[in-house]
């Protein structure tokens, strides 16, 4: 699962260097200075999006909506000087399609250091959270580490693996990091990345592609309108039901605060991880 394949390296920095020189006049003028000097926490948060772009057409075969997906999310985030609220992404896919894969390339070109980054920060249910008779102290460790680290250091990226093994429970002490009406921590928890991977939805997102494949559509004709949908009710019918829309139970704002990613199920011989 190594995302690091260097081949998009060489030029994609190089790129990413000019994108960010060209870039630096609007919005990075002040944390990129900052970066030179290596002082503040901001500076681990390196994102390199022309390599990230690279990377993913060249490794992630077939996943022609994730792809794009993923790159849109994140370059608006990035690039809003003052989010209103964290974002999200909650990848969904069967085994096998790369949603991993995506994860660790993300981290890999969002900050210096990638997964081993001190602002990433990686939770596997089975790891971390795996005995149920110690589920109140995982709640109480769970959240004061996210508030810890997002206290100290606003770009934190928070990445959960298998989220249909995670406890209902863990993800309502997350749930209210996740919208736009919380305030306790400031403005800090908003620039938060959060990424939540799970094969929920993913028989659904496989069902249309079959369906596609049968009426002679091509793959990419697939669109994420036809997806959204078939995700939300899986989520809906899922015990855990962790990407429903509304963030915030009590949020009066139901906007929608999951972005879903989509995952098709890949054709034999292409490329997955
Ligand atoms: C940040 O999160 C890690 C777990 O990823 C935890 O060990 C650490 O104590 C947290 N830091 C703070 C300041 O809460």
């Amino acid at each position: 699962m190594a995302a690091a394949t260097r081949g998009c390296r060489p030029w994609g920095s190089l790129l990413g260097l000019l994108g960010l020189v060209s870039a630096a006049a609007a919005t990075w003028d002040l944390t990129s200075l900052h970066c030179h000097f290596g002082t503040f926490c901001e500076c681990d948060f390196q994102p390199d999006f022309q390599g990230l772009e690279c990377d993913l057409a060249q490794h992630l075969a077939g996943q022609h909506l994730a792809r794009a997906l993923v790159v849109k999310a994140l370059k608006a985030f990035v690039q809003d000087p003052a989010p209103t609220k964290p974002l999200v992404l909650s990848l969904h896919g069967w085994t096998g399609t790369g949603k991993s894969y995506v994860s660790s390339l993300l981290a890999h070109y969002l900050f210096r250091g990638g997964l081993r980054s001190p602002h990433v920060h990686h939770f596997s249910p089975v790891i971390h959270f795996p005995h149920a008779s110690h589920m109140e102290r995982y709640k109480k460790d769970l959240k004061s580490w996210v508030q810890g680290n997002l206290t100290a250091c606003s770009r934190s990226l928070f990445l959960f693996d298998e989220m249909d093994k995670l406890d209902p429970g863990l993800m309502e002490v997350l749930r209210p990091f996740l919208g736009s009406s919380w305030v306790v921590f400031g403005t800090n928890y908003r620039k938060a990345i959060f990424m939540f991977i799970s094969n929920t939805g993913g028989e659904q997102i496989n069902q249309v592609a079959l369906e596609a494949w049968r009426s002679r559509r091509d793959r990419e004709e697939i669109r994420l309108q036809e997806l959204e949908p078939v995700i939300s009710q899986a989520l809906l019918d899922n015990p855990h039901r962790f990407g429903a829309p509304g963030c915030h139970t009590t949020s009066l704002s139901q906007r929608r605060c999951f972005s879903h990613v989509p995952f098709l199920q890949m054709a034999s011989g292409a490329q997955a991880s």
